[in-house]
Protein backbone atom coordinates (compact mmCIF):
# COMPACT_ATOMS: atom_id res chain seq x y z
CA UNK A 1 0.00 0.00 0.00
CA UNK A 2 1.32 3.61 -0.77
CA UNK A 3 2.54 5.13 2.11
CA UNK A 4 1.41 8.66 3.66
CA UNK A 5 5.64 9.52 2.81
CA UNK A 6 5.37 9.00 -0.76
CA UNK A 7 2.54 11.17 -1.30
CA UNK A 8 3.98 14.10 0.77
CA UNK A 9 7.26 13.94 -1.30
CA UNK A 10 5.01 14.09 -4.29
CA UNK A 11 3.28 16.66 -3.29
CA UNK A 12 5.97 18.60 -2.68
CA UNK A 13 8.14 17.60 -5.49
CA UNK A 14 5.01 18.53 -8.12
CA UNK A 15 3.97 21.55 -6.15
CA UNK A 16 1.33 20.35 -4.28
CA UNK A 17 1.48 20.90 -1.01
CA UNK A 18 4.60 22.61 0.67
CA UNK A 19 5.37 23.04 5.02
CA UNK A 20 3.83 26.04 5.41
CA UNK A 21 6.78 28.80 6.23
CA UNK A 22 8.85 26.31 4.69
CA UNK A 23 12.16 28.67 4.90
CA UNK A 24 12.01 28.72 8.85
CA UNK A 25 11.64 25.11 9.55
CA UNK A 26 7.96 24.75 9.11
CA UNK A 27 5.19 25.68 11.31
CA UNK A 28 3.37 22.90 13.60
CA UNK A 29 0.25 21.17 11.66
CA UNK A 30 0.58 23.70 8.50
CA UNK A 31 0.66 23.27 4.87
CA UNK A 32 0.20 26.09 2.16
CA UNK A 33 -0.58 24.26 -1.40
CA UNK A 34 1.58 25.21 -4.45
CA UNK A 35 0.44 25.74 -8.19
CA UNK A 36 -0.85 22.42 -8.62
CA UNK A 37 -2.61 22.06 -5.27
CA UNK A 38 -4.42 25.29 -5.73
CA UNK A 39 -5.69 23.75 -8.90
CA UNK A 40 -6.91 20.65 -7.20
CA UNK A 41 -8.68 22.39 -4.39
CA UNK A 42 -10.32 24.41 -6.26
CA UNK A 43 -11.87 22.06 -8.13
CA UNK A 44 -13.09 20.06 -5.06
CA UNK A 45 -14.59 22.93 -3.78
CA UNK A 46 -16.42 23.82 -7.52
CA UNK A 47 -17.64 19.86 -7.57
CA UNK A 48 -19.00 20.50 -3.85
CA UNK A 49 -20.67 23.54 -4.39
CA UNK A 50 -22.06 22.33 -7.93
CA UNK A 51 -23.27 19.32 -6.85
CA UNK A 52 -24.71 20.16 -3.29
CA UNK A 53 -25.60 23.97 -3.63
CA UNK A 54 -26.02 24.78 -7.05
CA UNK A 55 -27.74 21.90 -8.72
CA UNK A 56 -29.82 21.59 -5.58
CA UNK A 57 -33.53 23.19 -5.61
CA UNK A 58 -33.62 22.35 -2.06
CA UNK A 59 -30.04 24.19 -1.10
CA UNK A 60 -28.79 27.95 -0.97
CA UNK A 61 -25.26 29.20 -0.18
CA UNK A 62 -23.66 31.26 2.32
CA UNK A 63 -20.28 32.79 3.01
CA UNK A 64 -19.77 33.77 6.95
CA UNK A 65 -16.83 35.61 8.84
CA UNK A 66 -14.14 33.63 10.24
CA UNK A 67 -14.39 36.59 13.73
CA UNK A 68 -18.18 35.63 14.73
CA UNK A 69 -19.73 37.34 18.11
CA UNK A 70 -17.69 35.91 21.06
CA UNK A 71 -21.12 35.08 22.15
CA UNK A 72 -21.70 32.73 19.22
CA UNK A 73 -19.12 29.65 20.91
CA UNK A 74 -20.44 30.31 24.18
CA UNK A 75 -24.15 29.58 23.12
CA UNK A 76 -22.70 26.43 20.72
CA UNK A 77 -20.45 25.18 23.58
CA UNK A 78 -17.27 25.40 22.56
CA UNK A 79 -15.90 28.01 24.80
CA UNK A 80 -17.10 25.16 27.40
CA UNK A 81 -16.55 21.81 25.93
CA UNK A 82 -14.55 21.89 22.65
CA UNK A 83 -11.51 20.43 24.54
CA UNK A 84 -8.99 17.80 23.49
CA UNK A 85 -7.63 15.46 26.17
CA UNK A 86 -3.78 16.35 25.85
CA UNK A 87 -0.86 14.06 27.55
CA UNK A 88 2.52 14.77 27.53
CA UNK A 89 6.05 13.12 27.65
CA UNK A 90 7.61 13.74 30.67
CA UNK A 91 11.02 13.44 29.47
CA UNK A 92 10.58 15.35 25.98
CA UNK A 93 7.73 17.58 27.13
CA UNK A 94 5.86 16.50 23.52
CA UNK A 95 2.33 16.52 23.75
CA UNK A 96 -0.23 14.27 22.32
CA UNK A 97 -3.76 13.55 22.33
CA UNK A 98 -4.13 11.14 24.63
CA UNK A 99 -6.90 8.84 22.97
CA UNK A 100 -4.30 8.68 19.89
CA UNK A 101 -1.92 7.56 22.22
CA UNK A 102 -3.94 4.56 23.17
CA UNK A 103 -5.09 3.88 19.73
CA UNK A 104 -1.69 3.30 18.59
CA UNK A 105 -0.45 1.26 22.12
CA UNK A 106 -3.60 -0.99 21.49
CA UNK A 107 -1.74 -1.65 18.13
CA UNK A 108 1.05 -3.78 19.60
CA UNK A 109 -1.33 -4.28 22.95
CA UNK A 110 -5.05 -5.51 21.67
CA UNK A 111 -7.29 -4.97 24.33
CA UNK A 112 -10.69 -6.18 23.21
CA UNK A 113 -12.01 -5.09 26.44
CA UNK A 114 -11.32 -1.24 25.42
CA UNK A 115 -13.43 0.92 23.18
CA UNK A 116 -11.07 3.98 23.01
CA UNK A 117 -13.74 6.58 21.69
CA UNK A 118 -16.25 5.75 24.86
CA UNK A 119 -13.73 6.38 26.98
CA UNK A 120 -13.81 9.83 29.38
CA UNK A 121 -11.13 11.98 30.41
CA UNK A 122 -10.28 10.47 33.79
CA UNK A 123 -11.18 6.71 32.22
CA UNK A 124 -7.77 7.55 29.34
CA UNK A 125 -5.51 8.57 32.96
CA UNK A 126 -6.88 5.33 34.52
CA UNK A 127 -5.96 3.25 31.65
CA UNK A 128 -2.75 4.91 30.68
CA UNK A 129 -2.11 4.29 34.40
CA UNK A 130 -2.91 0.91 35.14
CA UNK A 131 -1.10 -0.24 31.65
CA UNK A 132 1.72 1.27 31.80
CA UNK A 133 0.98 3.33 28.15
CA UNK A 134 4.08 5.15 27.02
CA UNK A 135 4.72 7.83 24.56
CA UNK A 136 5.81 6.95 20.99
CA UNK A 137 8.93 7.83 22.26
CA UNK A 138 8.82 5.21 25.03
CA UNK A 139 8.91 7.41 27.88
CA UNK A 140 5.82 7.72 30.53
CA UNK A 141 2.95 9.98 29.97
CA UNK A 142 1.75 13.07 32.16
CA UNK A 143 -2.20 12.69 33.40
CA UNK A 144 -4.65 13.82 30.47
CA UNK A 145 -5.58 17.51 31.26
CA UNK A 146 -8.56 18.88 28.82
CA UNK A 147 -7.40 21.47 26.25
CA UNK A 148 -9.75 24.03 24.86
CA UNK A 149 -9.68 24.10 20.77
CA UNK A 150 -10.35 27.14 20.48
CA UNK A 151 -7.69 30.11 18.73
CA UNK A 152 -8.34 33.40 20.72
CA UNK A 153 -7.90 36.78 18.95
CA UNK A 154 -7.86 40.40 20.27
CA UNK A 155 -10.56 43.11 18.86
CA UNK A 156 -8.99 46.63 19.17
CA UNK A 157 -6.74 49.01 19.46
CA UNK A 158 -5.92 49.98 22.87
CA UNK A 159 -3.97 47.77 25.23
CA UNK A 160 -6.24 46.81 27.98
CA UNK A 161 -9.24 47.75 26.18
CA UNK A 162 -9.17 44.98 23.94
CA UNK A 163 -11.97 42.46 23.62
CA UNK A 164 -11.95 38.64 23.09
CA UNK A 165 -12.53 36.74 20.03
CA UNK A 166 -12.44 33.58 18.56
CA UNK A 167 -11.31 32.48 15.06
CA UNK A 168 -14.64 30.49 14.52
CA UNK A 169 -13.86 26.54 14.85
CA UNK A 170 -16.49 25.30 12.55
CA UNK A 171 -18.49 27.18 9.67
CA UNK A 172 -21.50 25.88 10.90
CA UNK A 173 -22.55 28.32 13.74
CA UNK A 174 -22.44 31.30 11.12
CA UNK A 175 -25.16 29.39 9.23
CA UNK A 176 -27.14 28.96 12.47
CA UNK A 177 -26.83 32.49 13.44
CA UNK A 178 -27.61 33.80 9.66
CA UNK A 179 -30.97 31.29 9.72
CA UNK A 180 -33.58 34.41 10.29
CA UNK A 181 -31.65 36.47 7.62
CA UNK A 182 -31.76 33.64 4.96
CA UNK A 183 -35.36 33.04 5.62
CA UNK A 184 -36.16 36.65 5.51
CA UNK A 185 -34.62 36.85 2.59
CA UNK A 186 -34.96 33.91 0.23
CA UNK A 187 -37.55 32.35 -0.93
CA UNK A 188 -36.87 29.28 1.14
CA UNK A 189 -39.42 26.55 2.30
CA UNK A 190 -38.74 23.69 4.81
CA UNK A 191 -37.01 21.24 4.52
CA UNK A 192 -34.33 23.40 2.96
CA UNK A 193 -30.77 23.51 3.43
CA UNK A 194 -27.79 25.63 3.22
CA UNK A 195 -24.07 25.32 2.70
CA UNK A 196 -21.21 26.76 3.63
CA UNK A 197 -17.42 26.70 2.52
CA UNK A 198 -14.86 28.32 4.43
CA UNK A 199 -11.84 27.82 6.70
CA UNK A 200 -11.99 27.31 10.61
CA UNK A 201 -9.28 27.07 13.23
CA UNK A 202 -8.52 24.76 15.48
CA UNK A 203 -5.86 24.24 18.18
CA UNK A 204 -5.24 20.83 17.30
CA UNK A 205 -2.70 18.68 19.11
CA UNK A 206 -1.27 16.46 15.83
CA UNK A 207 1.42 14.56 15.14
CA UNK A 208 3.00 13.32 11.55
CA UNK A 209 -0.51 12.71 9.95
CA UNK A 210 0.47 15.31 7.07
CA UNK A 211 -2.68 17.37 5.87
CA UNK A 212 -5.09 14.90 7.36
CA UNK A 213 -5.58 17.20 11.27
CA UNK A 214 -4.12 20.83 10.63
CA UNK A 215 -4.81 23.70 12.70
CA UNK A 216 -6.28 25.91 9.66
CA UNK A 217 -8.41 24.16 8.01
CA UNK A 218 -11.32 24.35 5.32
CA UNK A 219 -14.92 23.13 5.49
CA UNK A 220 -17.57 22.13 3.39
CA UNK A 221 -20.52 22.15 5.56
CA UNK A 222 -24.29 21.54 5.11
CA UNK A 223 -26.81 22.22 7.77
CA UNK A 224 -30.59 21.20 6.57
CA UNK A 225 -33.32 22.20 7.93
CA UNK A 226 -36.45 20.45 8.90
CA UNK A 227 -40.19 19.77 10.64
CA UNK A 228 -39.74 16.61 12.76
CA UNK A 229 -43.48 16.71 13.02
CA UNK A 230 -43.98 16.92 9.37
CA UNK A 231 -40.36 14.84 8.03
CA UNK A 232 -38.97 11.58 9.08
CA UNK A 233 -36.01 12.54 10.23
CA UNK A 234 -34.58 8.81 9.20
CA UNK A 235 -35.64 9.40 5.79
CA UNK A 236 -33.93 13.03 5.27
CA UNK A 237 -30.20 11.58 7.31
CA UNK A 238 -30.54 8.25 5.06
CA UNK A 239 -30.59 10.20 1.40
CA UNK A 240 -28.23 12.49 2.59
CA UNK A 241 -25.73 9.55 3.82
CA UNK A 242 -26.51 8.35 -0.19
CA UNK A 243 -25.68 11.60 -0.92
CA UNK A 244 -22.47 11.48 0.71
CA UNK A 245 -21.47 7.79 -0.48
CA UNK A 246 -22.50 8.83 -4.44
CA UNK A 247 -20.31 12.04 -4.09
CA UNK A 248 -16.94 10.17 -3.22
CA UNK A 249 -17.60 7.27 -5.41
CA UNK A 250 -19.50 8.34 -8.93
CA UNK A 251 -18.34 12.34 -8.91
CA UNK A 252 -14.77 12.01 -7.42
CA UNK A 253 -14.43 8.28 -8.47
CA UNK A 254 -12.88 7.12 -5.38
CA UNK A 255 -12.69 3.02 -4.85
CA UNK A 256 -15.50 1.93 -3.09
CA UNK A 257 -13.40 -0.93 -1.30
CA UNK A 258 -11.53 2.02 0.38
CA UNK A 259 -14.79 3.37 2.31
CA UNK A 260 -17.30 2.50 5.11
CA UNK A 261 -19.74 3.88 7.47
CA UNK A 262 -18.90 3.84 11.16
CA UNK A 263 -21.77 4.86 13.75
CA UNK A 264 -20.78 6.90 16.74
CA UNK A 265 -21.33 4.70 19.86
CA UNK A 266 -23.62 6.07 22.62
CA UNK A 267 -21.45 7.17 24.57
CA UNK A 268 -19.14 8.75 21.93
CA UNK A 269 -22.24 11.18 20.79
CA UNK A 270 -22.58 14.35 21.17
CA UNK A 271 -25.15 15.08 23.92
CA UNK A 272 -27.50 16.91 21.38
CA UNK A 273 -27.07 14.36 18.94
CA UNK A 274 -29.66 12.11 18.27
CA UNK A 275 -27.62 9.58 15.90
CA UNK A 276 -24.02 9.87 14.00
CA UNK A 277 -22.13 8.45 11.23
CA UNK A 278 -18.48 9.07 9.90
CA UNK A 279 -17.46 7.90 6.81
CA UNK A 280 -14.13 6.59 6.96
CA UNK A 281 -11.90 6.28 4.15
CA UNK A 282 -8.91 4.04 4.58
CA UNK A 283 -6.16 6.29 4.32
CA UNK A 284 -2.63 4.98 4.27
CA UNK A 285 -2.18 5.22 8.17
CA UNK A 286 -5.47 3.24 8.40
CA UNK A 287 -9.28 3.83 8.87
CA UNK A 288 -10.20 7.61 9.62
CA UNK A 289 -13.26 9.73 9.40
CA UNK A 290 -13.16 11.87 5.97
CA UNK A 291 -17.30 13.19 6.15
CA UNK A 292 -19.49 12.75 9.50
CA UNK A 293 -23.11 13.22 9.61
CA UNK A 294 -25.10 14.49 12.62
CA UNK A 295 -28.64 14.63 13.58
CA UNK A 296 -28.13 18.02 15.92
CA UNK A 297 -31.56 18.58 16.39
CA UNK A 298 -32.88 21.84 17.54
CA UNK A 299 -29.91 21.89 19.76
CA UNK A 300 -27.82 24.69 18.00
CA UNK A 301 -30.46 27.48 16.65
CA UNK A 302 -32.45 26.65 20.80
CA UNK A 303 -28.73 28.08 21.97
CA UNK A 304 -28.30 30.57 19.72
CA UNK A 305 -31.70 32.22 20.07
CA UNK A 306 -31.70 32.13 24.05
CA UNK A 307 -28.05 33.91 24.25
CA UNK A 308 -29.16 36.08 21.21
CA UNK A 309 -32.61 36.95 22.04
CA UNK A 310 -33.69 36.51 18.82
CA UNK A 311 -36.54 34.55 17.27
CA UNK A 312 -35.40 32.20 15.76
CA UNK A 313 -38.45 30.47 15.15
CA UNK A 314 -39.97 29.08 11.54
CA UNK A 315 -42.96 30.09 10.77
CA UNK A 316 -45.15 27.30 8.28
CA UNK A 317 -46.50 29.89 5.17
CA UNK A 318 -49.32 27.38 5.15
CA UNK A 319 -50.51 26.33 8.62
CA UNK A 320 -48.84 29.37 10.68
CA UNK A 321 -47.15 26.91 13.15
CA UNK A 322 -44.38 28.65 14.44
CA UNK A 323 -41.30 26.41 15.87
CA UNK A 324 -37.87 25.87 15.98
CA UNK A 325 -36.69 23.99 12.99
CA UNK A 326 -34.11 20.23 13.27
CA UNK A 327 -31.18 20.16 11.15
CA UNK A 328 -29.17 17.53 10.00
CA UNK A 329 -25.50 17.91 9.15
CA UNK A 330 -23.33 16.50 6.70
CA UNK A 331 -19.88 18.12 7.47
CA UNK A 332 -16.50 17.55 5.54
CA UNK A 333 -12.87 18.66 5.55
CA UNK A 334 -11.94 19.77 1.88
CA UNK A 335 -8.41 19.06 2.84
CA UNK A 336 -9.81 15.61 3.65
CA UNK A 337 -11.04 15.08 0.35
CA UNK A 338 -7.87 16.45 -0.87
CA UNK A 339 -5.52 13.99 0.95
CA UNK A 340 -8.16 10.79 -0.16
CA UNK A 341 -8.32 11.69 -3.77
CA UNK A 342 -4.57 11.74 -3.71
CA UNK A 343 -3.90 8.76 -1.79
CA UNK A 344 -6.75 6.97 -3.83
CA UNK A 345 -4.97 7.84 -7.40
CA UNK A 346 -1.40 7.49 -6.87
CA UNK A 347 -0.27 4.64 -8.80
CA UNK A 348 3.21 3.21 -8.65
CA UNK A 349 4.35 1.86 -12.26
CA UNK A 350 7.22 0.02 -12.93
CA UNK A 351 8.44 3.41 -14.64
CA UNK A 352 6.31 5.80 -13.31
CA UNK A 353 4.21 7.46 -10.79
CA UNK A 354 0.65 8.32 -11.69
CA UNK A 355 -2.21 10.14 -10.30
CA UNK A 356 -5.51 8.30 -11.79
CA UNK A 357 -7.12 11.69 -10.94
CA UNK A 358 -10.66 11.43 -12.49
CA UNK A 359 -10.38 13.68 -14.83
CA UNK A 360 -12.92 16.90 -13.44
CA UNK A 361 -10.40 17.15 -10.88
CA UNK A 362 -7.05 16.84 -12.71
CA UNK A 363 -5.10 20.43 -12.04
CA UNK A 364 -4.92 20.59 -15.96
CA UNK A 365 -7.11 18.63 -18.62
CA UNK A 366 -4.63 18.80 -21.41
CA UNK A 367 -1.00 19.06 -21.73
CA UNK A 368 0.18 20.80 -25.02
CA UNK A 369 4.08 20.44 -26.79
CA UNK A 370 5.52 21.25 -29.78
CA UNK A 371 7.35 17.68 -30.57
CA UNK A 372 10.91 19.62 -29.74
CA UNK A 373 11.31 23.01 -28.85
CA UNK A 374 13.66 24.97 -31.30
CA UNK A 375 11.48 24.46 -34.62
CA UNK A 376 9.10 27.86 -34.98
CA UNK A 377 6.76 25.91 -37.27
CA UNK A 378 6.22 23.25 -34.59
CA UNK A 379 5.93 25.70 -31.25
CA UNK A 380 3.63 28.19 -33.18
CA UNK A 381 0.99 25.57 -34.60
CA UNK A 382 1.26 24.02 -30.78
CA UNK A 383 1.14 27.28 -28.88
CA UNK A 384 -2.02 28.40 -31.29
CA UNK A 385 -3.70 25.20 -30.45
CA UNK A 386 -2.71 25.74 -26.58
CA UNK A 387 -4.31 29.17 -26.86
CA UNK A 388 -7.63 27.37 -28.74
CA UNK A 389 -7.82 24.59 -26.24
CA UNK A 390 -7.46 27.52 -23.31
CA UNK A 391 -11.14 28.81 -23.66
CA UNK A 392 -12.56 25.76 -23.12
CA UNK A 393 -10.25 23.75 -20.70
CA UNK A 394 -7.16 24.08 -18.26
CA UNK A 395 -4.27 23.53 -20.43
CA UNK A 396 -0.72 23.31 -19.96
CA UNK A 397 2.59 24.22 -21.64
CA UNK A 398 5.85 22.04 -21.70
CA UNK A 399 8.41 22.59 -24.52
CA UNK A 400 11.36 21.81 -22.13
CA UNK A 401 13.20 18.23 -22.27
CA UNK A 402 12.49 15.34 -24.51
CA UNK A 403 8.59 14.15 -24.60
CA UNK A 404 9.18 10.78 -22.77
CA UNK A 405 10.11 13.12 -19.72
CA UNK A 406 7.01 15.61 -20.29
CA UNK A 407 5.07 12.71 -20.17
CA UNK A 408 6.06 11.65 -16.82
CA UNK A 409 5.71 15.01 -15.67
CA UNK A 410 2.34 15.06 -16.53
CA UNK A 411 1.69 11.61 -15.24
CA UNK A 412 2.83 12.84 -11.82
CA UNK A 413 0.38 15.86 -11.50
CA UNK A 414 -2.42 13.74 -13.03
CA UNK A 415 -3.26 15.19 -16.65
CA UNK A 416 -5.26 12.80 -18.26
CA UNK A 417 -3.95 13.55 -21.48
CA UNK A 418 -1.18 15.01 -23.85
CA UNK A 419 -1.35 16.51 -27.44
CA UNK A 420 1.85 16.62 -29.14
CA UNK A 421 2.27 18.58 -32.34
CA UNK A 422 4.65 16.81 -34.51
CA UNK A 423 5.77 17.65 -38.17
CA UNK A 424 3.10 15.00 -39.51
CA UNK A 425 0.49 17.88 -37.95
CA UNK A 426 1.73 20.40 -40.50
CA UNK A 427 0.53 17.83 -43.29
CA UNK A 428 -2.21 16.35 -42.30
CA UNK A 429 -3.95 18.85 -39.38
CA UNK A 430 -4.01 15.93 -37.19
CA UNK A 431 -2.15 15.79 -33.52
CA UNK A 432 -1.29 12.79 -31.45
CA UNK A 433 -3.44 12.67 -28.38
CA UNK A 434 -1.69 10.06 -25.37
CA UNK A 435 -4.03 9.07 -22.85
CA UNK A 436 -2.37 9.32 -19.23
CA UNK A 437 -3.75 5.85 -17.58
CA UNK A 438 -3.53 3.36 -20.68
CA UNK A 439 -0.32 5.44 -22.44
CA UNK A 440 -1.90 5.03 -25.63
CA UNK A 441 -1.22 7.29 -28.32
CA UNK A 442 -4.42 8.39 -30.65
CA UNK A 443 -4.05 10.88 -34.38
CA UNK A 444 -7.20 13.22 -33.83
CA UNK A 445 -7.91 15.87 -35.61
CA UNK A 446 -7.05 19.33 -34.32
CA UNK A 447 -10.89 20.83 -35.74
CA UNK A 448 -12.00 17.80 -33.70
CA UNK A 449 -10.15 18.32 -30.48
CA UNK A 450 -12.26 20.68 -28.41
CA UNK A 451 -15.44 18.24 -28.50
CA UNK A 452 -13.30 15.11 -28.29
CA UNK A 453 -11.86 16.32 -24.66
CA UNK A 454 -15.82 17.67 -23.95
CA UNK A 455 -17.08 14.66 -24.80
CA UNK A 456 -14.71 12.66 -22.64
CA UNK A 457 -15.23 15.12 -19.60
CA UNK A 458 -19.02 14.67 -19.06
N1 LIG B 1 -19.80 21.23 12.33
C1 LIG B 1 -19.42 19.89 12.66
C2 LIG B 1 -17.98 19.68 12.69
O1 LIG B 1 -17.19 20.61 12.60
P1 LIG B 1 -16.17 17.82 12.84
O2 LIG B 1 -16.33 16.32 12.77
O3 LIG B 1 -15.39 18.38 13.97
O4 LIG B 1 -17.65 18.38 12.82
C3 LIG B 1 -16.16 18.06 10.24
O5 LIG B 1 -15.55 18.34 11.47
C4 LIG B 1 -15.14 17.63 9.23
O6 LIG B 1 -14.10 18.61 9.13
C5 LIG B 1 -14.42 16.32 9.58
O7 LIG B 1 -15.15 15.21 9.14
C6 LIG B 1 -13.12 16.47 8.79
O8 LIG B 1 -13.31 16.10 7.44
C7 LIG B 1 -12.86 17.98 8.86
N2 LIG B 1 -11.91 18.30 9.93
C8 LIG B 1 -12.16 18.44 11.25
N3 LIG B 1 -11.05 18.79 11.93
C9 LIG B 1 -10.05 18.87 11.01
C10 LIG B 1 -8.66 19.22 11.08
N4 LIG B 1 -8.08 19.58 12.20
N5 LIG B 1 -7.95 19.20 9.92
C11 LIG B 1 -8.53 18.87 8.74
N6 LIG B 1 -9.83 18.56 8.63
C12 LIG B 1 -10.59 18.56 9.73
Amino acid sequence: MITLDAIASLCKRRGFVYPTSDIYGGLMSSYDYGPMGAELLRNIRNIWWKTFVQDRADMVGLDSQILLHPQTWVASGHVGSFNDPLVEDTVTNKRYRADHVIEEWLKTHPDSGVVVEDLTIEQMGEYISKHAVESPDGNPLSAPKTFNLLFETKLGVVEGEKSTLYLRGETAQGIFTNFRNIVDSSRVQLPFGVGQIGKSFRNEITTGQFIFRTIELEQAEIEYFFDPETEDWQKIFDAWKEAMWSFITKTMGVDEANLRWRRHTDKERSHYSKDTFDLDYQFPFGWKELWGIAYRTDYDLTQQAKHSGADLRYMNPQTGKKFIPHVIEPAVGINRLFLMVLADSYVQEEKRIVLKLSPKLSPFKVAVFPLVANKPELTQKARALYDELKQSFAVAWDDRGNIGKRYLAQDEIGTPWCVTVDYATLEDGAVTVRDRDTTKQERIPVRELTAYFQKKLI
